[in-house]
């Protein structure tokens, strides 16, 4: 069984009183718990400012890495969405680009790729049509016009 809320608590960072950061919640299973959240993504609702998950049980030095600041330090710059609006940031096995020439990747957890796919499944989930999707795109069309 798979219920979800209605809504969710989301968070917009002002700057002279205007939202120049979203702060959304997310949660998703990796291995041995579920990893609950937040992203950090820039008013253009789509290139992200930053990651951090508050709650976990993954491994100390594996999935656990997820809370290393070298690894959170390879999120800011890339992009949630590809192109033609879809979601497409995932956590490969290996080594990304930087953001700007790779930035829709993020380096896996090694030796936590169980971890790591759970993560690009969050992504996936929260920012597309079931989650996140339509609020992301209703707040976009918004901007410029206040
Ligand atoms: C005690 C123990 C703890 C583990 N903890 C994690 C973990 O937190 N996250 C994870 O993805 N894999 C964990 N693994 C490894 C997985 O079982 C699996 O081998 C791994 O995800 C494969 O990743 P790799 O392809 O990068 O080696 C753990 C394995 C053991 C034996």
């Amino acid at each position: 069984m798979f219920r979800l809320p209605n809504n969710a608590l989301v968070y917009h960072v002002l700057k002279d009183g205007k939202t120049d950061t979203l702060i959304l919640p997310i949660e998703g299973y990796g291995l041995w718990s579920v990893l609950y959240g937040y992203l950090a993504v820039d008013k253009d609702a789509n290139t992200i400012k930053g990651i951090t998950f508050y709650a976990h049980a993954e491994t100390p030095g594996l999935g656990g890495e997820v809370d290393n600041p070298k690894w959170k330090a390879l999120w800011p710059g890339r992009k949630i969405y590809d192109d033609k609006g879809q979601p497409a940031l995932s956590v490969i096995k290996g080594n990304a680009g930087d953001p700007k020439t790779d930035p829709h990747h993020v380096d896996g957890l090694s030796g936590a790729t169980i971890t790591s796919n759970g993560v690009s499944n969050l992504m996936k989930f929260w920012f597309g049509k079931d989650g996140f999707g339509p609020y992301m795109a209703k707040f976009k069309a918004s901007q410029g016009r206040s």
